[in-house]
């Protein structure tokens, strides 16, 4: 796979030409592993240093090879049904890697601010839009511990309503085209099981500990 992105970025003149012409609505792009923002023993105890290596290394390395190898597949112009069936690829490794690449930056140490939520816009449209901080948090963990299976679970803002709303989704399917992503916590087994084993509701409670709610607070104001 690697190969395959590599050639993707150094084209000849005449593979370039010939790949504009076949296929214009998806440019091949080499898209790499973002680095972690902290260390990858930086948010034990709460989630441990072994399972954000793996996550993050492995798992999150394979939706950015996969995402790599469809856009090449793209860029050869497949045929329409070929084009239909790399859409699955597309949606599953695309998802995978804007979504883990959103859930890095939303964690942070508990010792750099991690937890943290103090006065200010986030802080007054989580009072507003579900009573308190606590009911809000309440809210979240029993609608993502629902998820039956592998899934995320979002804090939202519905630009519609112009509210903070919990929004669920399985496997790789976004929902940006209705909310804006704020808060967003990986329920797949591979973010807790090593370390929770089957209990949801610890990870759960536990990651609060570690959420990022100075990057919340920034993806919300630029979206109001
Ligand atoms: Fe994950």
């Amino acid at each position: 796979m690697f190969s395959l992105a590599r050639n993707a970025v150094r084209p000849s003149r005449v593979a370039r030409a010939a790949r504009a012409f076949a296929a214009p609505s998806i440019v091949a792009s080499l898209h790499t592993l973002p680095d972690l923002p902290y260390g990858y023993n930086a948010l034990e105890p709460f989630i441990s240093e072994e399972i954000m290596t793996l996550h993050h290394k492995k798992h999150h390395q394979t939706y950015v090879n996969g995402l790599n190898a469809t856009e090449e597949a793209y860029a050869k112009g497949p045929s329409v049904k070929e084009q239909i069936a790399l859409q699955a690829a597309l949606k599953f490794n695309g998802g995978g890697h804007i979504n883990h690449s959103l859930f890095w930056k939303n964690l942070a140490p508990a010792n750099a601010g991690g937890g943290n939520l103090s006065d200010g816009p986030l802080k007054s449209a989580i009072e507003n839009d579900f009573g308190s901080v606590e009911e809000f948090k309440a809210a979240f963990n029993a609608k993502t511990a629902a998820i039956q299976g592998s899934g995320w679970g979002w804090l939202g803002y519905n630009s519609t309503t112009k509210k903070l709303e919990i929004v669920t989704t399985l496997t790789r399917i976004l929902f940006y085209v209705s909310h804006t992503p704020i808060i967003g916590v990986d329920i797949w087994e591979h973010a807790f099981y090593l370390q929770y084993k089957n209990v949801k509701p610890d990870y759960l409670n536990a990651i609060w500990n570690v959420i990022n709610f100075k990057e919340a607070e920034k993806r919300l104001v630029e979206v109001q």
